[in-house]
């Protein structure tokens, strides 16, 4: 552990004082190596978010870089048809408090398509991703009459904020 942060902290004054030397120079043949070493930490980086991805799916990887603020705007475009708070009422389309880890179409208070029904599937995040994009390509025959959401970045906040209105969210990793 100390070697790690020893190398990390020496790796830095490298950085550092390599770009020193750059600036008070003006060498081009230094600037082109201090150009090199910050592209080698950022490669570094995004080398590390790609394995992250791959582990944890794709719309997981989303999640970063939106907020459960964005996903309150987007929820308005669902609204018309679904309550999201605690207790809320079934309205055009089924209540969605607690919908992420639920089972597909299994309110015993809501008539749902028979295809809603059927599904036989839990809302994890990449099923519910799936749904969102165009619902009746995914469940044939379903009810929700909803075009669905193309931006990617839309699904994933608006996922992150059903997942925030539950008493038992869905681990984000
Ligand atoms: C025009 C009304 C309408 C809009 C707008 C709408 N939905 Fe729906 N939604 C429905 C209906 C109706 C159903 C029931 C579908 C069925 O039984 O086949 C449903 C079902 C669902 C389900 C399944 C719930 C369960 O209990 O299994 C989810 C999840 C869902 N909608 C999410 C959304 C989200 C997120 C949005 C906004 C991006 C949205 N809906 C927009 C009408 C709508």
């Amino acid at each position: 552990m100390n070697k790690i942060i020893v190398s990390i902290v020496l790796a830095v004054f490298l950085v550092l004082g390599i770009n020193k030397i750059a600036d008070s120079i003006f060498y081009v043949e230094k600037l082109e190596k201090s150009a090199y070493q910050v592209e080698s930490v950022t490669t570094v980086a995004s080398t590390a978010s790609a394995e992250a991805s791959s582990q944890t799916g794709n719309i997981m990887a989303i999640f970063a870089s939106t907020s459960v603020a964005e996903g309150a705007k987007v929820f308005t475009k669902c609204a018309a048809c679904h309550s999201i708070a605690e207790g809320g009422k079934n309205k055009i389309g089924p209540a969605l408090w607690g919908v992420l880890g639920r089972q597909a179409g299994s309110l015993p208070d809501y008539k749902y398509s028979k295809a809603m029904a059927a599904h036989g599937k839990k809302w994890s995040f990449e099923e519910m991703n799936g749904f969102l994009i165009k619902p009746k390509d995914w469940i044939k025959g379903t009810k929700m009459s909803y075009a669905g959401l193309k931006s990617e970045k839309e699904r994933a906040a608006v996922i992150l904020y059903m997942n925030e209105n539950t008493n038992n969210p869905l681990p984000l990793q």
